[in-house]
């Protein structure tokens, strides 16, 4: 079985679509692969309970009892390591709503098989604040993706995209929810594909 350990740090709201829409669907299991555990990096991350709840293994790793980067991303790079059931078959990691920028060295560990939503229609708005700059901007669209991580911030190979309209009088906070919405469709329907992929 290939693990899915998804990261998270708040609500967990794309972590808790991608485990209902496989519950319901039951397609980790057909496709060799189970979900393994939620990671937060916050212990007061709302998604814990939601991952408990839906009866999943949670870990939490704060990222204030490390003073590096890198040693709080080798933490996280074992609790993930230790769920594996074969070392051959390393889990495929997403991230939904983690906040935190992930070192170099975590992204070549994980290399093609690291995924993350990001609330734009990338190369369009990497970084925060999404919503109000493609609304300052002037955009009649916006949307999510779902990409592979590499070592630059939002950028990687693009696996899916979802737009949705802005409409006239939209503040941030709107538009994220219509965002937000669409995320929780994407995000299952790009893994479910990714998993469908020969590995190696
Ligand atoms: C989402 O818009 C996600 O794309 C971004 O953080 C937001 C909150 O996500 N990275 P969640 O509810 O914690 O999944």
């Amino acid at each position: 079985m290939r693990n899915i350990v998804l990261l998270i740090s708040g609500g967990g709201s794309n972590m808790a679509a991608v485990v209902a829409a496989a519950q319901r669907e039951d397609w980790p299991a057909t496709l060799g692969a189970r979900i393994a555990g939620v990671i937060s990096n916050r212990a007061d991350a709302g998604g814990l309970a939601v991952a408990r709840q839906a009866g999943l293994v949670t870990a939490t790793i704060d990222h204030k009892n490390y003073t590096e980067r890198e040693a709080f991303d080798t933490a996280l790079a074992q609790q993930i390591a230790q769920w594996d059931e074969r070392a051959d078959l390393p889990a495929l990691v997403l991230l939904a709503g983690f906040m935190r920028i992930v070192s170099p060295a975590f992204v070549a560990q994980h290399q093609g098989r690291l995924l993350n939503i990001h609330p734009s229609l990338l190369p369009a708005f990497p970084g925060l604040h999404t919503h109000q700059r493609a609304i300052d901007a002037g955009c009649r669209f916006a949307g999510a993706t779902v990409h592979e991580v590499s070592a630059e911030l939002d950028h990687g190979p693009i696996l899916g995209q979802v737009v949705v309209p802005v409409l006239p009088g939209d503040t941030a906070a709107l538009l994220a929810a219509r965002v937000l919405t669409q995320e929780h469709l994407l995000y299952p329907r790009v893994v479910k594909a990714f998993l469908r992929r020969p590995i190696g």
